[in-house]
């Protein structure tokens, strides 16, 4: 049994955690006050679900979906993640993330921003371009009509492959972006940023796309 440790319980951790139970998966999941505050989504969630701290999901992933807040991306736990792939749904709302320079000033990503601080993981960015509730409910079987699909970005191949296979058993096809230095191109205010797109249209926004 292949177990996902989730850091950030909100509304991406969740969802995240609804569509892995649906597909076979074990979830150790965990938010910033403590696994005692997460009893009503433990139960939502069944019995395949386990609340944990940050640093035991982090330890009990095979691999890890980070969805905390942005501005929150140092508090990640570095050590048990070294090694392992991490996926990285962040994206930047200066209005609740504060202003950082380096964004503004299109010299980083918030994906690169998280391997910086993540060296020794492996990052790939994912479901950052979907409203949360989605990730459950808008998936289909491959090849089906107007399958929705989600960009991924990374800098390591493998990595990226198993973060598209992942997507393919929720319902989505996966269109590789780039590397990460590219990932802004499915952040907010760019053309695909959470709309619905299958394949094609997505490769299309992408394109589209001006810093
Ligand atoms: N909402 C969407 O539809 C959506 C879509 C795509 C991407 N995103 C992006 O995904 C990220 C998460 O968004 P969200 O909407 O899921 O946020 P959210 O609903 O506010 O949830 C954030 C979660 O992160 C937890 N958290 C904060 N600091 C933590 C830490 N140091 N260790 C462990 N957990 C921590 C919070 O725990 P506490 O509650 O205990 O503080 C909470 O469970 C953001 O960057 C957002 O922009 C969101």
């Amino acid at each position: 049994m292949t177990t996902i440790g989730i850091i950030g319980a909100g509304n991406i951790g969740s969802n995240v955690a609804k569509a892995a139970i649906a597909n076979g998966y074990e979830v150790v999941i965990s938010n910033s006050r403590g696994p005692e505050t997460l009893g009503d989504l433990i139960d939502e969630l069944g019995s395949k679900a386990t609340a944990a701290t940050a640093e035991d999901a982090a330890e009990a992933g095979d691999f890890v979906v980070v969805a905390v807040p942005l501005k929150n991306y140092r508090e990640v736990p570095v050590g048990p993640l070294a090694g392992k792939l991490v996926i990285d749904a962040n994206n930047y709302y200066f209005e609740r993330d504060g202003r950082i320079e380096a964004l503004d000033n299109n010299e980083t990503t918030t994906s690169q921003m998280l391997q910086e601080h993540l060296p020794e993981s492996q990052v790939v960015k994912a479901f950052n371009n979907i409203p949360a509730k989605d990730i459950p409910t808008d998936g289909a079987p491959a090849g089906s009509d107007n399958r929705r699909a989600l960009p991924i970005a990374g800098d390591i191949a493998e990595a990226k492959a198993r973060v598209a296979a992942l997507l393919d058993e929720f319902g989505f096809d996966a269109v590789d972006v780039g590397p990460l230095e590219d990932s802004w191109r499915v952040e907010r205010d760019r053309p695909a940023y959470v709309v619905r797109s299958n394949a094609d249209e997505l490769r299309d926004r992408i394109a589209e796309a001006v810093r």
